[in-house]
C-alpha cells in the first residue's frame, strides 16, 4: 500500500516508539524552531499533566478471548478509517522540513490517516491536497474579515477537504514563556501561505481606557453566533476543537456541529486547565454518544489511544510526535510514527481482550480508587 514501506528499514534501528523521535528531532532543529514546537503556556503544568494523566490510568486486561477476527477500523463521518489515528493541525511546518505539510500529507496518506491542515500552514491548502491522495481535513482559525474566513472554507471545499475543524480555544494565542525567552520568530518566506492574499489587518485604534486584549484582539474573536453562521454556510462535517467543558459541547451540539475535539491545545494556550483525558468523561456523559468525540493532548503510546477510547473518544490526534518524525525523516518519519502507534494499539487491544474498538469500554480500565470529585 505504501510507497514508503521499503524504506522503513533505512531508519535508525533505535526508533522503536514515538518518543524515540524527540532527540533526533532536537538534533536537527535550531533553537528557534524547537522553542515553537516544544513550548507550553506559562509554567507548562498542563503540558506535563497531559502525560501524567495517561500514566495514572491503568489497564484492566480480560483474557482468553478469541481475537482472530480483530481489527482497528473506525467509522467517522461516513468513512471507514483503518485506525482511529489522525494528525492534529500544527502550524508553520516549513520550520521542520523544507516540504512541510506536503511531506506530512504524504506520510499520513501512506497510513490512511486524516491530516488536519492548519490555517497557518506553510503551504497553500491546495498544494497540500495535490501532494497526496489521503483524507484531509481543514482547521479553520476565524479571521477578522468574515468574507476572507468564508473564502478559506470555500477553498477547502473546492480542494476536496472532507471536514472542517474550527479551533475555538485560542482566540488569542497563549503566552508561551519558553518561546518568548527564545525570541521565537518566523523567518522570511515562512509566513502563513493561506493568508497571503488577505489584506493587511488594521485593528481600530484603541480609545482612552481601552485594553489591547478586550477591545483590541477579542473584539475580532469569534463567538457562538459565528459558529451558527458557519454552520449555515457549509455542508462539510463541522467539528469544534479545544472544548473542555460539557456546557460548550452541548452548546455546539445545539448549533448543529458534527463533532467535538476535546483538547487543551497540547497545553499551549492556557496553563492549569485540566488534561484533556480528564475532561473527556464528563463530556462523554453529557453528550450520551450523540456526537463523535475526538481527543488530543499527550497521546504518545498505543495504550494512551486505548485509554482515550475507553473513556469515550472515537479517535485521537497526535501533534508534536509526528512533527518529530517530520523533522527527522520527512514523510517517512511521519508514516513511521503512525505505524508505530497503530501497532502499539493492536498489541494493547490483543493483551486486553478487545477484538474491535467497540470492545474498548470504561470497564477496560482499572477503577480509580479515588474517583475525582466534582
Ligand atoms: C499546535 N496546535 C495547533 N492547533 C490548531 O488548532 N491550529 C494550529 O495551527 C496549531 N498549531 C500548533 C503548532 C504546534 C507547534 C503545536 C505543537 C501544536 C495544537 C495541536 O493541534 C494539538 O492540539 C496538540 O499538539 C496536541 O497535543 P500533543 O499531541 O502535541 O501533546
Ligand atoms: C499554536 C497555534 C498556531 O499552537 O495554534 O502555535
Amino acid at each position: 500500500m505504501s510507497p514508503l514501506k521499503p524504506r522503513l528499514e533505512h531508519l535508525p534501528p533505535d526508533l522503536v516508539c514515538l518518543t524515540d523521535y524527540e532527540p533526533y528531532a532536537r538534533e536537527r532543529l535550531d533553537d528557534n524552531a524547537w522553542a515553537y514546537l516544544h513550548s507550553g503556556a506559562a509554567d507548562e503544568l498542563t503540558m506535563a499533566r497531559n502525560r501524567e494523566a495517561f500514566a495514572r490510568l491503568q489497564l484492566w486486561p480480560r483474557l482468553l478471548r478469541d481475537l482472530a477476527r480483530g481489527h482497528t477500523q473506525q467509522e467517522l463521518f461516513g468513512q471507514t478509517l483503518d485506525h482511529p489515528l489522525l494528525l492534529a493541525p500544527v502550524a508553520h511546518q516549513g520550520l521542520y522540513h523544507p516540504a512541510g505539510e506536503l511531506a506530512s500529507a504524504q506520510g499520513a496518506a501512506a497510513l490512511g490517516a486524516p491530516l488536519v491542515v492548519s490555517t497557518l500552514a506553510s503551504q497553500p491548502l491546495e498544494a497540500v491536497a495535490q501532494a497526496a491522495e489521503g483524507p484531509l481535513w481543514f482547521q479553520l482559525y476565524f479571521q477578522p474579515d468574515r468574507d476572507f474566513t468564508l473564502s478559506l472554507v470555500r477553498r477547502a471545499e473546492a480542494a476536496g477537504y472532507q471536514a472542517l475543524v474550527v479551533t475555538v480555544d485560542a482566540p488569542i494565542f497563549g503566552l508561551r514563556n519558553r518561546e518568548q525567552r527564545a525570541g521565537f520568530h518566523l523567518s522570511p518566506g515562512l509566513e502563513a501561505a493561506n493568508l497571503r492574499s488577505m489584506a493587511p489587518f488594521q485593528p481600530a485604534p484603541l480609545g482612552p481606557g481601552e485594553r489591547m486584549v478586550f477591545q483590541g484582539l477579542m473584539a475580532y474573536a469569534p463567538t457562538w453566533a459565528d459558529i451558527a453562521w458557519l454552520r449555515s454556510q457549509t455542508a462539510l462535517p463541522l467539528l469544534l476543537k479545544g472544548v473542555l467543558h460539557p456546557g460548550d459541547a452541548l452548546q455546539g451540539e445545539a448549533l448543529g456541529v458534527d463533532g467535538i475535539i476535546v483538547s487543551n491545545h497540547g497545553g499551549r494556550t492556557q496553563d492549569t486547565v485540566p488534561p484533556s483525558i480528564q475532561a473527556l468523561p464528563r463530556i462523554a456523559t453529557a453528550l450520551e454518544g450523540r456526537l463523535p468525540l475526538l481527543l488530543d493532548g499527550g497521546i504518545r503510546r498505543g495504550s494512551d489511544v486505548f485509554k482515550a477510547l475507553a473513556l469515550g473518544a472515537r479517535a485521537v490526534l497526535i501533534g508534536r510526535p509526528y512533527i518529530y518524525g517530520l523533522a527527522t525523516a520527512g514523510a517517512l518519519g511521519v508514516a513511521h510514527c503512525l505505524k508505530l502507534l497503530r501497532e502499539e494499539l493492536e498489541v494493547v487491544m490483543a493483551l486486553n481482550g478487545c477484538a474491535t474498538l467497540a470492545d474498548i469500554t470504561p470497564d477496560s480500565l482499572f477503577p480509580d480508587p479515588a474517583p475525582p470529585g466534582p
